[in-house]
């Protein structure tokens, strides 16, 4: 087991809420100093001093992760602030539910530039600064629902994930011979702010029929597999897709 985190430094963004802070609290329990990232700024510095407050090393930034000029900002902070960068999660996103037809432009530019441009401009920023430090591991968060077409609904959603999906296989191929790797991790319906809408409706029956394992996953069980992704144990791996879904992919 080589899990320990102990002298990495990871940028982890959308961490002020749900599996982005349940990340953050995890990367930091093992040992990693963490960026912690959002545009939500009040509920991020609280992660960030919650982690302190435990014994961990953390700190807040405000982050956008369609700015391309904040990312920049943002590594910098990363590398000045903790001495290097090893370790990015690409967490955040946003949901929405309009189908093909009744998409707009705006929802449809708006929904990726965060999950799809955001993803891609936290690699073009963070890659030279791991590059420095002589390697590093990304995982880019999708979903299961960047692999299958879900209910019908959520066009961009859809789009944006399945993009993420194949722009980190082929970042793992650019990247293999330079000791970075880049991972996919597809969460199925996870309990946090995302989906409180849905919350006590059909369509969480809906999810959890279609869902094996007959319940929501819980965030810290999607941190606890990035931790796997981003640590040594998972040295050989790279260019691939974990799924944490409660066996839905599985049908
Ligand atoms: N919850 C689920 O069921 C589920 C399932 C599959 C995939 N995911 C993915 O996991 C990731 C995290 O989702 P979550 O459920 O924790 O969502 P959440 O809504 O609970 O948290 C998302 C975080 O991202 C932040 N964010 C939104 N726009 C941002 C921007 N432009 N720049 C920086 N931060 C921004 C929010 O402020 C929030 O803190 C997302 O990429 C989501 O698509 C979630």
């Amino acid at each position: 087991m080589n899990t320990t985190l102990d002298g990495k430094v990871a940028l982890v963004t959308g961490a002020a809420l749900g599996i982005g802070e349940a990340t953050a609290r995890e990367l930091a329990a093992r040992g990693a100093a963490v960026l912690v990232t959002d545009v939500l700024d009040p509920a991020g510095e609280k992660v960030a001093r919650a982690i302190r407050k435990g014994g961990g090393k953390a700190a807040f930034r405000h982050l956008d992760v369609s700015d391309s000029r904040e990312w920049r900002k943002a590594v910098n902070a990363a590398v000045r602030k903790f001495g290097r960068l090893d370790i990015l999660v690409n967490n955040a996103g946003i949901g929405t539910y309009p189908d093909v037809e009744s998409e707009t432009v705006e929802g449809w530019n708006r929904l990726i530039a965060i999950n799809q441009t955001g993803v891609w401009l936290g690699m073009k920023y963070a890659v030279p600064a791991m590059r420095t430090a002589g390697g590093g591991a990304i995982v880019n968060v999708s979903s299961i629902f960047g692999a299958v077409g879900g209910f019908g609904g959520s066009i961009a959603y859809h789009a944006s994930k399945g993009a993420v999906r194949l722009m980190t296989k082929n970042a793992a191929i650019r990247y293999a011979t330079e000791n970075i790797r880049v991972n996919s991790m597809h969460p199925g319906f996870i309990d946090t702010p995302m989906i409180v809408e849905v919350k006590g409706t059909d369509t969480e029956a809906l999810i959890l029929a279609n869902t094996p394992m007959g319940r929501l996953g819980r965030p810290e069980e999607i941190a606890s597999a990035i931790a796997f992704l981003v640590s040594d144990d998972a040295s050989y791996v790279t260019g691939s897709e974990l799924y944490a879904d409660g066996g839905w992919t599985a049908r």
